[in-house]
């Protein structure tokens, strides 16, 4: 368990999980969460079990959970200390996901288990990350106890748009956990939300972060574009903002919801994106471009939706985009700037050549030819060429571990900071 950034307080979150299929995330949340130097104690129903087991939540957490096992041995729902016990050691209560049966149930004040019971004993604020079909979400029962459970001063993220687990896409699929813990952590008022916090190792410091990919219109409908997903900026931005850093991010066009406290930016195109970097990157001291900007854009728009000609082929004519990373020399000349090297094959001299030709302080190079890591995958793996020293490899790890461990690195560049060699 990484230790948490300077500057993030403590607090103790009692986590129900009910039991839908985002269950399983419930693990991820706690190591989230525990990452942010809260303390987590877990209850998750009967049918949450199913999904995610006990032992998983007792070892991530570090805690006893209130599971199905537990209760029976140290005495069970009867045994009325325990939700006395948990009501009163939790400073928020988060369930995450919430089923329509837990949310009804929450709403209704009933109290006919572990949660529920607690529930209802809970002083203190709560968070509620609904789970469901989108169908059930639609309907007007369940939106009726979300108003009631919102009315009573509960906090509601989410549902978000995406994949369901019956296959098909809408509204219903749990907030991202980074989302459900920014809330938390917004709650619990922990300087998650600080951008410009003097708090943390990189309080006072300015951080232009660009994720995503860049769509280069083809005509009013159409588009040349890539399979960026926009989390690792997503996550960079986010990893700043908790370490005290004013941050911007230029986003590309990507459906995620911008980080607690950082300042977003909207764009398009890699010439969108150049001239959101022209306004914005003079000041930074710090420039990560994670974005996936496209090397080519049509040479021509056309006014209108082309149609087929007749022939067999059709010839696009391209003209490519100016080099955003290797122009921050001279627009951004003081910043530490950082590239990503998103590469199929030889890393290694791959991104060195980008070091080089871009004068870039760091190169973040990853192999996008494994499905695992990469484009789209929660997890990453990269190895970080500096100018002078021998590569960094950073194992396996999420994306948003990752991006705290990148900034650890590239803070020891930047001016005022007294990593190893580094210091001015
Ligand atoms: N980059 C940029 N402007 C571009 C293309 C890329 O600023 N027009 C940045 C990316 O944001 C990334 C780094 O340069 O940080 C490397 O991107 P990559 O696509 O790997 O490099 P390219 O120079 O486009 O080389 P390749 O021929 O391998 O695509």
């Amino acid at each position: 368990m990484p230790d948490a950034p300077a500057g993030v307080a403590q607090g103790k979150v009692l986590l129900g999980i009910s039991g839908g299929i985002a269950a399983y995330k419930g693990a991820y949340l706690v190591r989230r969460l525990r990452e942010r130097g809260i303390a987590v104690r877990c209850a998750p129903t009967l049918a949450a079990e199913s999904f995610v087991s006990p032992l998983t939540l007792e070892v991530l957490s570090g805690e006893r959970v209130y599971g199905q096992n537990y209760l029976s041995r140290d005495g069970g729902v009867d045994g009325a200390e325990l939700h006395v016990e948990a009501a009163r050691w939790a400073d928020l209560l988060c369930v995450a996901p919430a089923t329509a049966n837990t949310l009804a149930r929450l709403s209704l004040g009933l109290a006919d288990d572990f949660l529920s019971t607690t529930a209802l004993m809970f002083e203190g604020p709560v968070v509620v990350a609904p789970a469901m079909h989108d169908a059930m979400w639609c309907k007007p029962q369940v939106g009726a106890q979300v108003e009631a459970l919102r009315s009573r001063g509960a906090e509601i993220v989410g549902p978000v748009e995406g994949a369901l687990a019956s296959g098909e896409r809408g509204w219903g699929r749990m907030a991202e956990p980074e989302e459900i813990v920014d809330a938390v952590c917004r709650t619990l008022a922990l300087p998650d939300d600080g951008a410009t916090s003097p708090v943390g190792p990189l309080g006072g410091k300015r951080v232009v972060v660009t994720a995503g990919p860049t769509f280069e219109a083809i005509d009013p409908v159409r588009f040349l574009g890539n399979r960026s997903s926009g989390r690792m900026g997503f996550a960079l931005a986010r990893q700043a903002a908790l370490r005290g850093a004013e941050v911007i991010l230029v986003a590309g066009p990507v459906n995620r919801a911008a980080p607690d406290g950082v300042q977003r930016i909207d764009v398009v195109s890699a010439v969108e994106m150049e001239a959101a970097l022209a306004e914005t990157a003079p000041s930074a001291d710090l420039i990560v471009m994670a974005a996936a900007v496209a090397d080519y854009r049509p040479l021509r728009c056309a006014d209108r939706k082309l149609k087929k000609s007749g022939a067999d082929g059709l010839v696009l004519e391209l003209e490519q985009n100016p080099d955003l990373l290797a122009g921050l020399a001279t627009v951004a000349p003081r910043a530490v700037r950082v590239g990503f090297a998103a590469e199929t094959e030889r890393l290694e001299s791959a991104a060195r050549g980008k070091l080089k030709a871009k004068q870039a302080h760091w190169i973040v190079a990853n192999d996008v030819s494994r499905p695992d890591i990469g484009f789209e995958a929660v997890d990453n793996e990269v190895v970080v060429f500096g100018r002078n020293d021998a590569p960094v490899r950073l194992a396996k790890q999420s994306k948003d571990e990752l991006a705290g461990r990148l900034l650890e690195l590239f803070a020891g560049d930047m001016p005022g900071e007294d990593a190893a060699g580094e210091s001015s």
